[in-house]
């Protein structure tokens, strides 16, 4: 049996023993995480000293299909600016940290059967540069019938869609598996830096390997204070003693308003974290590492309910020593799980420099502008097609559109921007048109 059949039935054999046991979080041992538990960024040294980074290398996890934008091939692959997708400027920041330091950190790249291809296709191209790049696959699980707990039977055209990747979680069987682990660890390597691929606020920081390094914290979590966009974000607790990160999928019904009010838990997880790597070796040679499950009830093949059990990265806080949360700026998280923050890091509101994304100096506000688009703008294919250009929104502080709306070239938004059409209505925003403080319904006259 292969070893990823073997973790897949050991995930399942867990789930159901869970199952039957009703075992699941008991509200009592919750409360809120501790001072220690949880560092403010700004307590940390101001220390600049990048000596430290010697021994880090850095790991973007790549493998799911970013579905929320309907996605069918790596989010990573996506253009961001200038023809440069998420998986570029990820190298760049590399390239560029390695060159201004003098150093030789390693970039490696999660995927999973979904994302391979995209990914080395881009990774391809920095064969000659001077950075070491890894790609290496997680898991393939297959998807369960949620009535016959079997296997779902390959669809002829697409028989991917029997497969899933079981979440980012899965990261620490994948570097066992592909011998990373053992490979950084050889190369001297003493921690890793893992994000969301498109997660482009997540630049390596010297404070933060500095603060673990000098501390011995074999864990750190990037949290952020929650908005309220964030309240279904997964958040840190302790757990009756214990650091335990808890998704929402865990938390009983009648609890789920207590676990989301940002009043008593105010902080949720970015996914950039710092690991300790001989502690992780650890952690995995005695078997350990028992990551919360994830029971995910997903619709495929036009109408087929299926069981995909998955496991988050964050969850192994708990494993380790000295674990603890770092509330950091919200600058560092600025993912892209939708085609109105797409808009955004493709707008002229940000500029690429050195693989990192900066404010444009012309932004009068230190905040970004709240952008919604409505249910025609949610897929990526039309998206693509209502934006010709993507307007410049340097002043802009909202807009809202909503229905059947074209964009043309060169458009320029400022402040307040509403744009509706109705029922039956299509509203093309012309070439060159400027709108500021405007409220758009039907068809544009002026
Ligand atoms: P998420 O699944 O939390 O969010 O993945 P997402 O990428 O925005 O996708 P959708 O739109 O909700 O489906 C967070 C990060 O973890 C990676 C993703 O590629 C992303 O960078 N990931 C997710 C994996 O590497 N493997 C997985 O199995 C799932």
């Amino acid at each position: 049996m292969s070893i990823e059949i073997e973790s897949f039935l050991h995930l399942y054999d867990r789930h159901q023993v869970e199952q039957k046991a009703h075992l699941e979080i008991e509200w009592q041992k919750v409360s809120c995480p501790r001072s220690e538990q949880i560092m403010e960024y700004e307590a940390l040294s101001q220390t600049g000293e990048t000596k430290v980074l010697q021994k880090l290398a850095v790991l973007k996890v790549n493998g799911g299909l970013g579905t929320s934008m309907e996605l069918s091939g790596a989010k990573g692959a996506l253009e961001v600016q200038h023809k440069l997708s998420f998986i570029d400027l990820a190298i760049q920041q590399i390239e560029q940290l390695n060159s201004k330091e003098g150093l030789d950190v390693p970039l490696l790249f999660m995927t999973s059967f979904n994302t391979e291809e995209d990914t080395k296709r881009i990774v391809k191209k920095y064969i000659k540069q001077p950075i070491r790049i890894s790609v290496f696959n997680q898991s393939r699980y297959p998807r369960l019938d949620i009535d016959e707990s079997l296997p779902i039977a390959h669809p002829k055209q697409d028989s991917q869609q029997a497969w899933y990747p079981p979440g980012h979680g899965d990261l620490y069987g994948a570097l066992v598996r592909s011998g990373m682990l053992n490979t950084l660890l050889s190369q001297g390597k003493e921690y890793l830096f893992v994000s969301n691929s498109d997660n482009l606020g997540a630049t390596v920081d010297p404070r933060i390997l500095n603060h673990m390094d000098s501390t011995q914290s074999e864990f750190v979590m990037e949290v952020t204070d929650k908005t309220k966009a964030d309240i279904k974000g997964g958040t840190l607790v302790d757990y009756d003693g214990t650091i335990r990160l808890l998704e929402l999928a865990q938390i009983p019904l009648q609890h789920v308003e207590e676990f989301t009010s940002a009043k008593n838990f105010r902080i949720f997880n970015t996914n950039n974290l710092w690991i300790h790597l001989p502690a992780l070796k650890r952690v995995m040679e005695r078997g350990e590492m028992q990551l919360d499950i994830i029971a995910n009830h997903k619709i495929v093949n036009g109408g087929q309910t299926v069981l995909q059990l998955e496991t988050a990265a964050g969850a192994a806080i708990k494993h380790f020593k000295n674990a603890r949360g770092l509330n950091v700026p919200r600058s560092r998280f600025l993912p892209v799980k939708t085609c109105s923050d797409l808009l955004l890091v493709r707008s002229d509101l940000f500029k690429v420099e050195g693989g990192s994304l900066v404010t444009n100096e012309h932004r009068m506000f230190a905040t970004v502008p709240l952008i919604k688009l409505g249910d025609h703008f949610k897929n990526i294919s039309q998206f693509q097609k209502r934006f010709r250009q993507v307007p410049s929104i340097v002043d802009l502080d909202h807009l809202t559109v909503s229905g059947d709306v074209y964009f043309g070239r060169n458009v320029t938004l400022r402040g307040t921007v509403i744009i509706i059409a109705n029922e039956g209505q299509v509203v093309h925003i012309p070439d060159g048109c400027v709108l500021e403080n405007r409220l758009i319904s039907g068809n544009l006259t002026a």
